[in-house]
């Protein structure tokens, strides 16, 4: 099956309540509404994926010391598999490149097996391990793409 998708800039005014419930449907530690509206104010990149107005995943990443922060990456249960990780993960390597960006990196569950399949899919290499990283004490490896 093909996902009809598109990605454009996620306004958190009109799309604050469908964030918290694919937050809360797809993450066992799911961030607080006020964490999504510190990233907003901070100026972190969000992006949203949609089929037509509805909103069906989403990533958000920090630009630091020329490099992107991948914070939260989501696509909601119904629409996974279809290939809307690996678009909105190969726009924002394709924008950090226009950006002359030199490193995407982020953390990840040890036992996400999905997503470090993307990941290293994608050119993403284990740059490193935080050990009790989350809440319920799970490591955290790192990952990382060198743009050059
Ligand atoms: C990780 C996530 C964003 C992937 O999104 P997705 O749209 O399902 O991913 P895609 O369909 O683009 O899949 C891309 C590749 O990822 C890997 N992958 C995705 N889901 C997988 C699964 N359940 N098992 C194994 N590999 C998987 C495969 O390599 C896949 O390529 P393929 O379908 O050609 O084999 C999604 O699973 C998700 O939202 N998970 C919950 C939130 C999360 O864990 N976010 C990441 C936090 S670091």
């Amino acid at each position: 099956m093909k996902l009809d998708y598109i990605i454009h800039e996620l306004n958190l005014n009109k799309y604050l309540n469908p964030v918290m419930e694919i937050e809360t449907r797809n993450f066992p530690d799911p961030w607080p509404v006020s964490a999504f509206i510190e990233v907003w104010m901070w100026g972190y990149l969000l992006w949203g994926v949609f089929q037509s107005d509805n909103l069906i995943g989403y990533l958000i990443a920090a630009k630091r010391n020329n490099r992107y922060h991948i914070a939260n990456v989501v696509i909601d249960i119904p629409f996974r598999r279809l290939g809307a990780g690996r678009g909105i993960l190969r726009k924002l390597i394709q924008h950090a490149k226009e950006e002359k960006v030199k490193r995407i990196f982020l953390e990840v569950r040890k036992s996400n097996h999905a997503a470090i399949m993307l990941y290293k899919s994608e050119g993403f290499v284990q740059s490193g391990e935080k050990s009790d990283y989350y809440e319920d004490s799970e490591s955290a490896l790192i990952f990382s793409c060198d743009l050059g």
